[in-house]
């Protein structure tokens, strides 16, 4: 028998959707976890819309004040998939109200709103985490588990992309549903809330804390209409970042993100270099771990490409899928998260990130925007 776990989430977005998907798949492949998730309750302030989300993906109910559903004694866990801005308040909120609380990336718009709210979920001693994904794509956690084994020997440098282009186009307007991406007030920042923050949080969990930073990032289209006033406004958000660093590991890290790498949609890609051993990997080709091992014999030396979709339990997560050689995809990575959310509860363990952790990561980012700035050296 599962114990059911009531899940409200708030909003109906991207997000909405893959964690929805998330929830509802978690238990026909990881049939051994005691919590079964319920679409208990979905939140956003359209009844019309939010009606339509529950009908489609199974939510036995609605509402439309988030306040509302935090409020219910039926809801266990609050799942916020609503913009940046509105992250801090309803986590508070919901911790104060004892709910378990999985919360979208990035936790906060700022370092201190980010404490204020990591301060809340402990002090309520309730069990939280940050939906950083791409930790679970099994290639990911597969590098995780070599770099921990110490193979790689002395790490000398970490690298990570993440390129998109959807923002070239100058007559695109900011704010509003869609596009509170571009609007600071909804997203804090830009490509480096958005984006880096994902590559921070997964270079924090592969190569430990990052110490200073120094950064620049760049604007390229200064107005822009805003969708909910009507008005040209200044564009305030980092269209592109770009930052050095050094890890307290004494490796040294290059980062870069932008919206306006023409032809690039979501490429995230990340490289570890040791004394030993190389690794790599990419988002679009997201089953492949590339490592060059330096002690393969020499002649054969050479960058190998692998498949990550081995079922025998040496990949982390395939022996939940299909057969070797079939790989998974995006949505899994959340179905995994669910997973080990489900997991830690049982076992009364963190589930990383945590609010914590990803407090670690806000850090970076904001020492990343005020180095840019202040065009000077940050310690975080
Ligand atoms: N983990 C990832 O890879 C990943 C990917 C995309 C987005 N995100 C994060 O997820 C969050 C949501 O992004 P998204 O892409 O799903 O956005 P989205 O624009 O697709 O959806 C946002 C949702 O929030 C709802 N909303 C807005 N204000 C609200 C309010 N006051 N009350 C209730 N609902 C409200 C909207 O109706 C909409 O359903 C952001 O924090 C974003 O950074 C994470």
């Amino acid at each position: 028998m599962t114990k059911p776990l009531n899940i409200g989430v708030i909003g109906y977005g991207f997000m909405g959707r893959t964690h929805s998907n998330g929830y509802k798949r978690v238990n026909d492949f990881f049939p051994e976890l005691k919590y079964r998730p319920v679409l208990k309750a979905a939140c956003a302030r359209s009844k019309e819309k939010i009606q339509e989300f529950a009908d489609q993906w199974g939510y036995e109910s609605i509402e439309t004040d988030w306040k509302a559903l935090i409020a219910r004694p039926d809801i266990d866990a609050v799942d916020i998939c609503v913009p940046n801005n509105l992250h801090k308040e309803i986590a508070i909120a919901a911790a104060k109200a004892g709910k378990m609380i999985l919360c979208e990336k990035p936790l906060a718009i700022n370092v201190p709103d980010a404490e204020e709210m990591t301060l809340a979920v402990e002090k309520a001693g309730v069990a939280n985490t940050v939906w950083y994904n791409y930790r679970r794509v099994p290639a990911v956690t597969f590098a995780k588990q070599i770099i921990d084994s110490g193979r790689l020997g002395r790490i000398f440098h970490y690298r990570a992309n993440f390129l998109q282009d959807w923002t070239i186009n100058a007559d695109l307007p900011q704010g509003g549903n869609a596009l509170w991406r571009l609007d600071a007030a909804a997203a804090g920042s830009g490509v480096t809330g958005d984006l880096l923050s994902h590559c921070i949080d997964t270079a924090i969990w592969l190569n430990g804390k990052v110490t200073d930073v120094s950064a620049m990032t760049e604007t390229f289209i200064k107005e822009r209409v805003h969708t909910e006033t009507g008005a040209r406004q200044k564009v305030t958000i980092d269209d592109a970042c770009a930052f050095l660093c050094h890890f307290e590991n004494g490796s040294l890290g290059l980062f870069e993100s932008t919206r306006y790498a023409r032809g690039h949609k979501a490429l995230y890609t990340l490289e570890i270099n040791g004394e030993k051993m190389s690794l790599r990997w990419d988002l679009h080709d997201l089953h492949r771990l590339e490592v060059f091992d330096y002690q393969d014999e020499g002649p054969l030396r050479g960058w190998r490409s692998v498949h990550v979709t081995d079922n025998s339990g040496e990949h982390p997560y395939m022996d939940k899928w299909w057969v070797p050689g079939l790989q998974i995809g995006y949505e899994h990575t959340f179905v995994h998260q669910v997973a080990d959310f489900l997991k830690s509860l049982e076992q009364g363990t963190p589930c990383s990130p945590t609010f914590r952790d990803a407090l670690e990561t806000e850090k970076v980012c904001d020492a990343v925007l005020a180095s840019a700035k202040e065009r000077c050296w940050k310690t975080v």
